[in-house]
């Protein structure tokens, strides 16, 4: 899969996108990474990607061109068209599905706002979905794009450890994780439900499923809700 950001601030995606499970995916190949900068996309001499809005309004917007520009950048390096993603708190909120979507895709390229937004024109002539990462508004469209390369590349077969199912964890199956215990045995007079220890394979795994209900009935009723009518 390939995945390119475009931005004002390609550095901060990059040291993000070069560290842990991440970067070691990127380095291994399974996933190619490209960060652009949206200012080397200019035409202009001072190199400018924003301008004022038309009719008034605070502060700037992101210029149409420069952007188009890198898209049409892109387009050419890959000899056909990306899925086009804008991160804004006006899109669809980010979830696990999506995220399974956008994984099984060859190509998304995911667009930084900045400022008061971008120039309308360009969201419409090239923008496929609109993505939010929740309801509440950030400076920038970087971190969101970092949280959603993020979801979707451990969605990659090869990115998780072999042994990491990610079927069996929180969100995926629609219920949250059991609770999970390392040693030592006791901490703090805390112990370990003795379940655990007991080798009992069968038992621990009524004990698990049963603490992902309890769990998820208590901590996201809505999740509970949901679960309980359409898939029990
Ligand atoms: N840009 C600013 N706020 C955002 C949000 N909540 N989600 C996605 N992009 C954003």
């Amino acid at each position: 899969m390939r995945i390119d950001i475009v931005t004002l601030f390609p550095e901060m995606c990059e040291y993000v996108l070069g560290e842990s499970i991440i970067g070691r995916a990127r380095d291994s190949g399974i996933a190619e990474l490209y960060c652009h900068n949206i200012r080397d996309y200019t035409a202009d001499k001072h190199r400018r990607v924003d301008d004022y809005p038309y009719g008034g309004g605070l502060g700037m917007l992101i210029k149409a061109e420069p952007i188009a520009n890198c898209f049409e950048a892109i387009i050419r390096q890959q000899g056909k068209r990306p899925h086009f993603i804008y991160m804004s708190p006006q899109g669809r909120v980010l979830s696990q599905q999506i995220a399974v979507n956008y994984a099984q895709r060859e190509s998304i390229t995911i667009l930084c706002g900045h400022y008061e937004g971008v120039d309308e024109r360009l969201l419409d002539a090239y923008i496929d979905d609109e993505v939010s990462i929740g309801d509440y508004v950030l400076t920038g469209g970087e971190l969101p794009a970092l949280v959603l390369v993020d979801a979707v590349m451990r969605m990659i077969p090869g990115v998780l450890a072999e042994n990491t199912s990610f079927e069996e964890e929180s969100i995926f199956n629609g219920l949250l994780e059991y609770p999970q215990y390392t040693r030592p045995e006791e901490w703090q007079g805390r112990k370990v439900p003795s379940v655990l220890l007991s080798g009992n394979h069968a038992q621990i795994q009524k004990w698990c499923r049963e603490q992902s209900l309890i769990r998820t009935e208590e901590k996201r009723p809505d999740l509970y809700a949901y679960y309980a009518k359409e898939v029990k």
